[in-house]
């Protein structure tokens, strides 16, 4: 007998984050299943050497079950390319079981030095778990006009999620949206909800994700999908490498491991720590008893061991954002009508 397939995709798949959910779900499945990983990402060779990195892990477990592979190239501040990821998605599966909505970008323009070291002097919790001194450009539009925070974290993975929703209903899939702690309502001005204002737009965008949550999980839940909202706490995410030195590398740890030391349970440090509460969400959460209206937090003791810390989220603004996330759907499902014609596109 052939063995159940499951077909996840991990958008970001590259990302210390995203790797780690792929390590983790092949863990968590059954021997006789077969599991089938889309991995996404911009470029080929971030792609090849992730397919490669997950292929070295998943020969070390024990696991007997087969793990094959699949891409996606897709840049989600490109319409276009989101159209095609979708048209793609739709004519190679007829089934999708799980989507991690894992990528994220920000306009990341340096560490402020100084505001860094007063914040983790004064308090190094704070200021490891909740820090302002990463400096934001502000304005940053898109080549389709949009906010380029919203886009690609946002109105980007909804519009592609949008678009094959038949295959998550096939499957009565799990959508698993990454957040973050930095989600404080304090972020996003109802104004401005491409971000473009804001200098702090990666956490507005994070508060976006968890608002666009509350405002459809039931919709989801109707069509047989289910969605969870998580958030990893803090890791050592790859893309910071580039504004650190070997000294502020560590000089980094260092105070994650005070921070941690001194009580924060959000310091996980170790991107497999942090992909806690995503396999969580998408394996063992049991619709009928866990609440979808919470945030599950990837959480640790002092020791580094794991847990998963529920949050709860004030949804106020949902319906609000939903509104304008479904118009700016329409325009764009009429501005690229002529780019693809997919007779399996969801409405
Ligand atoms: N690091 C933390 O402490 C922390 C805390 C809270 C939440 N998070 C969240 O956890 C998730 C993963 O974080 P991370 O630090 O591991 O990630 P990361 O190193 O910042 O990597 C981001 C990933 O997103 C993809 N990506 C970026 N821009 C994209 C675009 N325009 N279109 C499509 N894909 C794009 C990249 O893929 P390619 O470069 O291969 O295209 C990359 O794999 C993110 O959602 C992040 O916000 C992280």
């Amino acid at each position: 007998m052939a063995p159940e397939r499951k077909v996840a995709l991990i958008t970001g798949t590259n990302s210390n984050l995203g790797m780690n959910i792929a390590y983790r779900l092949i863990e968590s499945e059954l021997d006789d299943t077969r599991l089938t990983i889309i991995v996404t990402s911009r470029t080929l060779p971030r792609v090849r050497e992730v397919v490669d990195n997950i292929k070295e892990y998943a020969g070390k477990l024990k696991r007997s079950g087969i793990v094959d592979f699949d891409y996606l190239l897709v840049d989600f501040t490109d319409m276009v390319s989101v159209l095609n990821a979708a048209y793609e998605l739709n004519k190679r599966y007829t089934k999708l079981d799980y989507f991690f909505a894992n990528s994220a970008q920000g306009v990341f323009d340096g560490i402020d030095w100084i505001g860094a070291c007063k914040e983790l002097c004064s308090n190094p919790v704070k200021g490891a778990t909740d820090p302002h001194y990463k400096i934001q450009r502000v304005g940053v539009k898109t080549r389709d006009g949009m906010g380029l925070v919203f886009q690609c974290n946002v109105f980007g993975p909804f519009y592609l999620i949008k678009k094959i929703q038949p295959l998550l209903e096939a499957a009565k899939g799990r959508i698993v949206w990454v957040s973050s702690i930095m989600s404080d309502p304090k972020y996003l001005s109802f104004d401005d909800l491409q971000l473009l204002k804001s200098d702090a737009s990666y956490e507005g965008s994070k508060r976006e994700i968890d608002l666009l949550h509350m405002a459809t999980y039931n919709y989801f839940k109707q069509r047989g999908i289910t969605q969870y909202l998580i958030q990893p706490g803090i890791f050592t995410s790859f893309s910071y490498f580039k504004f650190l030195n070997f000294f502020t590398y560590y000089g980094m740890l260092f105070i994650f491991y005070l921070a941690r030391y001194l009580g924060s349970p959000w310091v996980n440090i170790s991107g497999y720590t942090a992909a806690n509460a995503a396999v969580y969400a998408a394996k063992l959460a049991n619709p009928n008893f866990e609440k979808q209206d919470l945030k599950y937090g990837s959480a640790c003791y002092k020791d580094g061991s794991e847990y998963i810390k529920l949050q709860e989220v004030d949804g106020t603004g949902a319906e609000e954002l939903l509104k304008y996330l479904s118009k700016l759907k329409l325009e764009w499902d009429e501005k690229l009508k002529d780019q693809i014609t997919n007779s399996r596109q969801n409405d």
